[in-house]
């Protein structure tokens, strides 16, 4: 539909008549489209546009043959536009893609990244182009202005990935044999901008469905993700150092982290995602190998998260410094998840507890408020728990109408909290006595210094 209309307006414009023509003679061959008769909706007042058809350079879009060269010109071609271009990979088609870097910046900042179609990756690590590394498969790199839309599919294909011997439990009989255990994050964007996705869908990544590093001002809207609930390490969206974020009105469902923020995300809102079967909202985990953490500004808001492990939580590995601070969790249906609220600062995956002792450092947490987090809990873990650094003490935690109760039988279990200070400002469900009143912050030198160390480190 997008198509025929960009064709028509085309017509009108001489300017583009040309790109159009040469572009795309597939596309007007492909009996789903025709542009010519198909009435036009009224036209935004949108500038002239040229489409680059992949079909156009070569792609032969049949699920077999290897389409990346035809792909990488079409974005080459795509990026080199001085107009804003439309990269299309037209639907009922399947291009096979390798593992692939597109890089900018373009000269365009508006460029359309239109998936109709379905883009596949090489079949397992066994079909992997071995010169490419196996940590990433579609790269954008320092992109400025690009919406990636349409109702076509983006396929990992991770099930190969998933059952390596070194992912958890995947060795012979339940053991994890020792890694490195690379599979590639399905999407990455790193040092982009102005970036936009919509109504795209991404299934069975290898590893992370789409993440983004160092970028700002990205919306995402009306995406969908889905992989098996059993999907090692398959977390729906990524942020690392990323800000201005907006995710709204999606659906994502996987075998780990349904969005994770990362170190130095800032303004990050979220509102109206369902995640399930999946690990919750997580912020962290942070202070990895006494890193420094900064996330602050974080909403999330109107959501549901159903039959998950987590619900929203905040995790800290021991060690560490910096902060996460003024965070919102509002509005959020809990469905049978087993820890709806829940803040680790004793976070340690892996090699298990004993290689992750305590330390006297923490990134910092304070300033936390969760209003109207309400649904049911899974009966095998407490339904809030709040397990603090000893070191460093979380503070300003505020809980307003927060009513859970068990998924089934009668059985409730009482809060856990762990040198936990804060606030409930009406009576929560199951009652939250062990959050302890006052802010330790405002007594005490030991608290001062605390105080110092995050305002030096944290902007
Ligand atoms: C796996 O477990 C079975 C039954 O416990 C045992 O006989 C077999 O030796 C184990 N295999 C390995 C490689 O550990
Ligand atoms: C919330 O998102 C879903 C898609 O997941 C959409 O169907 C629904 O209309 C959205 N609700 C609002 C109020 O925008
Ligand atoms: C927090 O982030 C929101 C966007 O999510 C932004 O509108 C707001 O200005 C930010 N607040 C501060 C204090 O920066
Ligand atoms: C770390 O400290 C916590 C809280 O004091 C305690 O429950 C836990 O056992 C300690 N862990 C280790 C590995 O010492
Ligand atoms: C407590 O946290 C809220 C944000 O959740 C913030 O607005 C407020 O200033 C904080 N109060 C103190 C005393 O730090």
């Amino acid at each position: 539909m997008l198509i025929s209309c960009l064709s028509a307006l085309c017509f009108l414009i001489p300017l583009c008549f040309l790109g159009l023509f040469t572009q795309s003679r597939s596309l007007l061959e492909d009996d789903d489209y025709s542009p010519i008769s198909a009435p036009a909706p009224a036209p935004e007042p949108s500038p002239a546009q040229i489409v680059f058809n992949v079909m156009s350079y070569g792609a032969a879009g049949d699920g077999i043959s290897d389409d990346t060269e035809a792909f990488k010109m079409a974005w080459d071609a795509a990026c080199q536009s001085q107009l804003p271009s439309l990269l299309l990979l037209p639907p009922h088609r399947t291009f096979l893609i390798q593992s692939v870097i597109l890089t900018g910046p373009c000269k365009t900042n508006a460029l359309v990244f239109q998936v109709e179609g379905t883009i596949m990756a090489p079949d397992g690590p066994e079909s992997w182009p071995r010169s490419y590394s196996k940590r990433q498969w579609l790269v954008f790199y320092r992109i400025n202005g690009m919406s990636m839309q349409g109702g076509g599919v983006i396929d990992g294909r991770g099930a190969k990935w998933w059952e390596l011997p070194c992912k958890p439990h995947r060795g012979i009989n339940g053991t994890t044999l020792p890694g490195p255990c690379d599979s590639p994050v399905a999407i990455r964007f790193f040092w982009c901008s102005n970036l936009r996705m919509e109504g795209v869908k991404m299934k069975n990544s290898p590893q992370f469905h789409v993440r983004f590093d160092r970028c700002e001002h990205v919306q995402i809207e009306s995406i969908f993700i889905k992989s098996p609930a059993g999907s090692p390490n398959t977390d729906g969206i990524h942020l690392e150092n990323t800000n201005h974020v907006t995710i709204y009105n999606s659906l994502i469902s996987n075998g780990d982290d349904c969005v994770s923020i990362g170190a130095g995300s800032y303004n990050i809102y979220i509102k109206n995602i369902t995640c399930g079967p999946s690990h919750g909202i997580s912020i962290g985990s942070l202070g990895m190998k006494n890193t420094a953490a900064c996330v602050w500004n974080i909403t999330v808001s109107e959501s549901v998260i159903k039959h998950s492990d987590n619900g929203v939580r905040i995790k800290t590995w021991q060690g560490g410094y910096g902060a996460v601070s003024a965070v919102t969790f509002r509005n959020i249906l809990m469905d049978t998840v087993r820890n709806p609220i829940i803040i680790d600062q004793y976070y340690c995956s892996g090699a298990g507890r004993a290689a992750c002792p305590n330390q006297t450092a923490a990134v910092s947490v304070t300033g936390v408020s969760y209003e109207g987090i309400k649904g049911t809990y899974d009966v095998r873990s407490p339904p809030v728990h709040l397990a603090c650094s000893d070191a460093v003490p979380c503070t300003n935690l505020t809980v307003s109408d927060v009513e859970l109760l068990p998924a089934e039988g009668q059985r409730i279990l009482d809060p856990f909290c762990w040198n936990a200070y804060g606030d409930v400002a009406t009576l929560t469900v199951p009652p939250l006595f062990c959050l302890i009143g006052g802010d330790p912050r405002l007594a005490g030198a030991g608290a001062g210094a605390d105080r110092q160390l995050l305002d030096h480190t944290c902007p």
